[in-house]
């Protein structure tokens, strides 16, 4: 595709980790009330493929924050779009990322969600860039080490676009305007 450098992780591995996180979590959750947050826009791809790995029944539903807007650096200012409707009091919450970068995203999200008296708040993401991390956040559910390069693709943006790509890419320099 155009602005595209190259395949970082391909379709298969990201689909695979999805299978054995699912597996992970189905036997981690069984017999317990669990619901599956998204975090939009990113999250929803990599949700979508996780929740038909989990073989346990789970509600779910979408959070929409922003912090990046159109840079490819995080401003560090996290921005609540639109709420989950469910009531998660009482219940296990997953909230289902498609990246950790600084952290600054999940943390906000995970105190956020745990004032609203849920049985537990834990975290599944895609990938994760240790390397640019702000804020000690403990992931439980982990996908994919990334380095730190700009990634699009599976979810991730570059500008709004990309997303749609089922690999995950990194952005040609030239695209890329700061
Ligand atoms: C990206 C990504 C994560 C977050 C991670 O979302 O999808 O949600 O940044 O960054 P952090 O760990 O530094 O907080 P973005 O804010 O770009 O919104 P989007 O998902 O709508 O693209
Ligand atoms: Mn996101
Ligand atoms: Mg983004």
């Amino acid at each position: 595709m155009e602005g595209i450098k190259g395949v970082l992780i391909g379709r298969d591995m990201l689909l695979k980790k999805a299978e054995e996180l699912g597996t992970q979590i189905s036997r981690d959750y069984r017999e317990k009330e669990l619901v599956l947050v998204g975090v939009l826009k990113g999250g929803f791809v990599f949700l979508a493929d996780l929740m038909r790995h989990i073989t346990i029944p789970v509600d779910m539903d979408f959070i929409s924050v922003s912090s990046y807007g159109h840079s490819t650096r995080s401003s560090g200012v996290v921005r609540i779009i639109k709420d989950i409707d469910i009531n998660i009091t009482g219940k296990h919450v997953l909230i289902v990322e498609d990246l950790v970068d600084t952290g600054l995203t999940l943390k906000h999200l995970k105190e956020l969600l745990n004032t609203r008296g849920p049985l537990s708040v834990r975290i599944c993401t895609a990938l994760d860039k240790p390397s640019r991390r702000k804020v000690e956040i403990e992931v439980e559910y982990k996908g994919i080490v990334i380095p730190d390069e700009f990634v699009v693709g599976y979810g991730l943006d570059y500008g709004g676009k990309y997303r749609n790509l089922p690999d995950l890419c990194t952005l040609d320099p030239k695209a890329c305007k700061k």
